[in-house]
């Protein structure tokens, strides 16, 4: 697959076949979230890799909507700080970065942002000072992915040189 086809038929997947992802796989996975671009080069995230049964259930009974990451295979949750303005836009980057390589290598993978903050702190150590952002379950998909997304189209997402001229794709130089 090549990056434009990786990146475009990406689907968000909830439901993981047993399957282990291999180690080598997982470190790729990691590696690429520590190449990423940040906000000055900031690297303020933090990553908690999350490969244990039990506590991969402990952090689907501490979401609110990533129930479904009790069956994943392994999940990171993104820790960023939240006394930078930028720090979402970071969560994202890393997040999509993570996702990508992983689909590459036939890995599935959803996120999920709520989670309760009363017992997610303590389950899993985290610092006060750092925000649980954002959190990505992996896993290799339960069923064959049909590649079907449900996107409004560029027609109404893209503006030509200012908000609200019409984009027309033979306009492109
Ligand atoms: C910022 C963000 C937050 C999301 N939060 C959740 C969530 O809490 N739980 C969940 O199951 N999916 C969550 N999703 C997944 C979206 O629902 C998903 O990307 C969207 O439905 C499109 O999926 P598709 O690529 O399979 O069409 C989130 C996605 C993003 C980008």
């Amino acid at each position: 697959m090549d990056v434009y086809e990786t990146a475009t038929i990406k689907l968000d997947v909830r439901e993981f076949a047993s399957r282990k992802v291999p180690a080598d796989i997982k470190s790729k996975i990691l590696e690429a979230a520590r190449l990423c671009q940040s906000g000055n080069n900031s690297q303020h995230w933090r990553f908690i890799l999350v490969q244990d049964p039990g506590n991969l259930k402990t952090l689907a009974n501490d979401s609110a909507w990533g129930k479904w990451v009790e069956k994943a295979n392994f999940a990171i949750i993104v820790l960023t700080d939240p006394k930078l303005g930028y720090h979402m836009i970071d969560a994202g980057r890393v997040v999509q970065t993570m996702e990508i390589v992983a689909w590459g290598f036939g890995v599935a993978s959803c996120v999920f942002t709520g989670v309760d903050r009363e017992t997610f702190f303590d389950d899993f150590g985290v610092p006060a000072n750092l925000d649980p952002t954002i959190v990505v379950g992996f896993g290799y998909p339960v069923r064959k992915l049909l590649g079907k997304k449900s996107r409004k189209p560029l027609s109404e997402l893209v503006f030509l040189e200012r908000y609200g001229k019409k984009f027309d794709p033979s306009a492109l130089t």
